[in-house]
């Protein structure tokens, strides 16, 4: 199994530049099945959950081909509807094939996804939803069967809290549906905007893009399209977090400031001295050690549940006593034990996590338990004295594109390696 080798307590200097947006990638590849014409994504991530995506897409029939920085993805002739367990359970959001399967091919078999690391993570408001469109839904050993014979049709939904996956699962059956669909409690994500920018390029009428009530007129068919996916915003929250941590300079260029705004916020809270201009973050040496603040996570634009463990790592370094709650998930804090085994002071009660800093971290073995926990531990790893060593990396490597290359550029010592291979 690999794992990053980190030799804590080099500065991070000069420029990173953040990769497409995987969560954005996620919905606009799963929307590809919405027609027959082939459409063209440009700047998604190479990490593993967009291969995982691209194999499911596969198993649905259809073709994706990579050619500088585009992925074209072309609709087979089959009709093929069933996304298997194998990729499902490693792949949470493959879950976002069914509602453009339903809307097109009027079936789908999609593996139901099991437990999950950070929480419960039912999908029932997706399917409550879906059938409100009038989808028929069984559970089948293990698998959602799903079906709707004449065609989903319009109606008005709300969902009884926000959820991202599910807004985008709906959004993207709706546009397939007859007549006009009313979403409401939709999640606001820049994610769901972005796919809402893609289905409105394949011809999709929809108003309120952005906002929390998504209507949308159903239309018979979508054409292809050629479309650009935002950087990732929760990639470019990593690495501003890394510079405020153990920076000296660094500039975090091709993002987004205006979809970070909490934690930029949260971050000028905690003292941290930095610029934004359209497209970058710069972090210069920071002037003084940053103060402790206190936040809850939140739906956007709340502070992302995404961004939750690498600011509890930053918490570490910031004087006083910072207390952060998960308000998104259940069980996210599986990190704070790593966290503790480096010496950081934390202690979780419920969902909320005291951290009582500044502690010294000292090098030692740490496991990744998912993908921004890894990350946490990471940045954690790049203040440690002596050598940390993060295993279980490939959650890491599920979400961030090529990290000890970016922050090695950086100026960073992070090695990957896999003591298998010497075995
Ligand atoms: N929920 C339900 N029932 C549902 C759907 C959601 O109870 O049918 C609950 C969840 O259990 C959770 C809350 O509602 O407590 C919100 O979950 P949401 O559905 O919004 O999460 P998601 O769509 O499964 C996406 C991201 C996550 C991110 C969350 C929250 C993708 C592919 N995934 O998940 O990203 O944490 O929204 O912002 O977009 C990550 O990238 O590391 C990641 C986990």
């Amino acid at each position: 199994m690999e794992k990053f080798r980190i030799h804590g307590g080099r500065k991070l200097r000069g420029e990173v530049t953040i990769s497409g947006s995987k969560n954005a990638a996620l919905p606009c590849l799963a929307a590809t099945l919405l027609t027959a014409q082939p459409v063209i994504l440009c700047g998604l991530p190479r990490v593993r959950d967009i291969v995982t995506m691209e194999r499911v897409l596969e198993t649905l029939g259809e073709s994706c081909a990579h050619s500088g920085g585009a992925t074209t993805v072309v609709a087979g002739a089959g009709a093929a509807h069933h996304a298997p367990y194998e990729l499902v359970r490693t792949m949470r959001a493959s879950v976002l094939v069914l509602g453009p399967l339903l809307a097109r091919r009027r079936r789908a078999r999609v593996a139901l996804p099991g437990g999950c690391a950070i929480g419960a993570r039912p999908i029932d408001f997706h399917l409550q939803a879906l059938t409100e469109l009038g989808a028929d839904l069984r559970v089948e050993s293990g698998d959602i069967v799903a079906e709707a014979r004449g065609g989903l049709r319009a109606s008005e939904v709300t969902f009884p809290r926000i959820t991202v996956t599910g807004t985008e699962n709906l959004l993207m059956a709706a546009t397939l549906a007859r007549g006009r669909t009313v979403l409401r409690n939709c999640a606001r994500e820049p994610e769901v905007e972005d796919l809402a920018g893609l289905l409105s390029t394949m011809g999709a009428r929809i108003a309120g893009s952005g906002t929390d009530t998504l209507e949308v007129e159903g239309v018979d068919e979508l054409h292809g399209a050629d479309h650009p996916v935002i950087p990732d915003r929760i990639e470019a929250g990593t690495y501003v977090i890394a510079a405020a941590l153990a920076g000296d300079g660094v500039t975090v260029s091709g993002c987004r400031p205006d979809h970070m705004g909490a934690l930029l916020g949260a971050l000028r809270e905690a003292g941290a001295v930095l610029s934004t201009d359209a497209g970058a973050v710069a972090v210069p040496p920071q002037p003084k050690p940053l103060r402790a603040v206190s936040l809850t996570t939140g739906e956007y634009p709340g502070f992302a549940t995404d961004l939750q463990a690498q600011f509890l790592a930053l918490m570490t370094q910031a004087d006083g006593v910072s207390s952060v709650t998960e308000a998104i998930f259940e069980n996210r804090f599986q990190h704070v034990l790593e966290l503790k085994r480096l010496g950081a002071a934390i202690e979780v009660e419920g969902s909320t996590a005291e951290v009582h800093g500044p502690t010294r971290l000292d090098g030692t073995t740490v496991m990744a338990s998912d993908l921004r926990a890894s990350a946490a531990l990471v940045l954690a790893g790049l203040v440690a004295r002596g050598e940390t060593v993060v295993d279980r990396i490939y959650h890491l490597d599920r979400g961030y594109e090529a990290m000890e290359v970016k922050l090695d550029a950086l100026g960073a010592a992070v090695e990957r390696f896999n003591p298998g291979r010497y075995l």
